[in-house]
């Protein structure tokens, strides 16, 4: 039996991916380490508790004794590294958060990998690494190769782990990998990313608060493909490597917007546009060629289908975040949106 153990895995792309490997892998034990922070949510988690092949820790990544001690009991054959701050609003407004857990908590599980004997350790990245595009060039994507240039606390902090994740390999050997992703949607995710907030505002007929003009581009991925695409890197990935991942569907935010409109059937009108993000990135596009190319992967779900999947599972799931925004998300709304 494999034991692979995921941090983060309370939160909404860590959470899938549990659910991914406990399907997929019958020979796997998966042990989850998440720390619940407001992002996390054991609710998600509830059908993996019932599985005994699923372990879950309680436990912050910045704490070194409790993670070796976690490492020492359970002795994991991989380890994925999902547990980051993610909201880059939030890292605005907190950064010192963002470079405490995103960066530091990465070192101090890589120094538990090193120290129990070099696990395999792959670091979940961002495109934000990359910085953005111009909006009147859709011939430029980023490759592998196109330097790091973040923009927002949140894209600074994760693209020093990545930095510290190859100082690690190269200097210490680390069996790493890394993965840099594009925007996710899908089941769980938590309803202040663009998606479920506006799935949630206009299901209870409140404003759709878009940043600017809505032009800004993104490259959006459903979550089950980005799953897929880290089991591949760690079971045939090449240590010391960067795995972009990405599936070619770059839109723009008012166009999601209000294709949620007309799946929910809510007037456009909702629509409301608020003031922009601070040093807001313009446009993301992977390319993702060299993961195609090396370990196959290709996306399978259509942007068409993964948003009806995902309009319904909020419909479907409404429990789930009607618990979130009726809790401290609250005040974080009225702290982000009230004067914009
Ligand atoms: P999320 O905010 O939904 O979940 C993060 C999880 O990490 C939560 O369960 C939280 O409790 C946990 N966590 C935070 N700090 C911790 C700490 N100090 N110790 C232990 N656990 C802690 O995030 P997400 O959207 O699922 O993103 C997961 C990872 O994927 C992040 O590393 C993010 O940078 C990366 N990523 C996200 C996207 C996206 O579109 N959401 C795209 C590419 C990459
Ligand atoms: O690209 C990958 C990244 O995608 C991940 O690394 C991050 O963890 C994840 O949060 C996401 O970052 P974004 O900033 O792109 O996602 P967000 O959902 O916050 O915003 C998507 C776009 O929508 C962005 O251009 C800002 C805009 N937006 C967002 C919110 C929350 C709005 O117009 N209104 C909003 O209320």
């Amino acid at each position: 039996m494999n034991t692979i153990l995921v941090t983060g895995g309370a939160g909404f792309i860590g959470a899938n991916f549990v659910y991914y490997m406990l399907e997929n892998h019958p020979d796997t034990r998966v042990i989850c380490v998440d720390c619940l922070t407001y992002a996390g949510n054991m609710s998600t988690l509830a059908k993996a508790m019932a599985d005994p092949r699923f372990t879950f820790y309680k436990q912050d990544i910045r704490d070194r004794a409790g993670i070796n001690a976690i490492f020492d009991r359970e002795k994991p054959d991989a380890v994925v590294n999902f547990a980051a701050e993610s909201h880059v609003d939030r890292s605005i407004e907190e950064p010192e958060l963002f470079v405490q857990t995103n960066v530091l908590g990465a070192q101090v599980m890589m120094d538990a990998c090193l120290a129990h004997g070099n696990i395999r350790f792959h670091q979940v990245s961002t495109d934000e690494v990359y910085g953005d595009l111009p909006l009147d060039r859709p011939d430029l994507l980023f490759t592998e190769d196109t330097p790091l240039h973040a923009s927002s606390p949140y894209s600074a902090s994760k693209a020093s782990a990545d930095l510290l994740t190859m100082a690690y390999y190269r200097t210490y050997g680390l069996a790493a990998t890394i993965s840099r992703c594009s925007n996710n949607y899908g089941p769980y995710q938590f309803p202040e990313k663009l998606i479920p907030l506006m799935i949630a505002n206009a299901l209870a007929d409140k404003p759709l608060p878009v940043y600017g003009q809505g032009l800004n581009v993104r490259d959006w991925l459903y979550v089950e493909d980005h799953c897929k695409a880290i089991d591949l890197v760690l079971q045939k990935g090449q240590i010391g490597r960067v795995y972009n991942i990405g599936g070619h569907n770059e839109m723009r935010n008012i166009d999601i917007v209000k294709l949620i409109c007309a799946q929910l059937g809510k007037p456009e009108s909702l629509i409301t546009y608020v003031t922009d993000r601070k040093g807001h990135d313009l446009r993301y596009a992977i390319d993702p060629a060299r993961i195609h190319a090396e370990l196959g992967w290709l996306p399978e779900t259509a942007f068409a289908d993964g948003i009806r999947k995902t309009v319904q599972w909020y419909l479907d799931n409404r429990p789930w975040w009607e618990q979130i925004v009726s809790g401290e998300y609250r005040n974080y709304y009225e702290r982000m949106y009230a004067n914009r």
